[in-house]
């Protein structure tokens, strides 16, 4: 089922940064599933890897109208590849309520609302490190950072400190997003 989905990955999602989010948001889902849901968590990690499959397909900056569609495209993309299944057309759709409007409803609905945003600001709090390397990374960083609003002040923290409502401590979900990633450091360029 992987080496389909990343076929699929590679085969629509060509920008190179958008490709390493991708593998990162997979791996810290593969870990949140393995810790809430871990019969399904080859699933968890799936919906991580695909949730941005449609970014190259859609004029965001230029098209309201398209950026709508964030997430739906990327589902209409997997059914007509006949891969994937609903709980993880669901969250797909799911982890940017903002753009398309559908709400978060499952236990990987939220987790991934929460897993988009943290990988991005890790990879910023990496990147101020003087050697640049994940490996250096530490946890106290990313929970101090959190609140220096300013430092990479896209990052959504009310998303990622939603992981409370599924039941991780925000310290907790940084440990673990952060060990998986630098599980794939080489992947991911850090
Ligand atoms: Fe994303």
């Amino acid at each position: 089922m992987r080496d389909q989905a990343v076929e699929l990955l590679h085969k629509y999602l060509k920008t190179e940064y958008l490709r390493k989010h991708s593998y990162a948001v997979e791996v810290v889902m593969k870990a949140l599933g393995e810790k809430l849901e871990p019969e399904k968590s080859d699933e968890w990690a799936i919906a991580g890897l695909l949730h941005d499959l449609d970014s190259d397909l859609l004029d965001y900056k230029n098209s309201e109208e398209e950026s709508r569609l964030h997430g739906i495209k990327a589902v209409e993309i997997l059914r007509k590849e006949n891969f994937g299944n609903e709980y993880i057309y669901q969250a797909i759709k799911a982890h940017d309520e903002y753009t398309n409007g559908v709400k978060r409803k499952t236990i990987m609905d939220k987790a991934i609302y929460a897993a988009d945003p943290i990988t991005g600001f890790i990879t910023a709090i990496t990147l101020v490190y003087p050697d640049k390397k994940i490996t250096s990374v530490k946890v106290k960083s990313i929970v101090k950072r959190m609140k220096e609003l300013r430092f990479a002040a896209g990052a959504n923290r009310d998303a990622m400190r939603s992981i409370e409502e599924i039941g991780i401590p925000f310290d907790e979900f940084a440990q673990l997003s952060l060990e998986a990633m630098q599980g794939i450091s080489d992947k991911l360029g850090l």
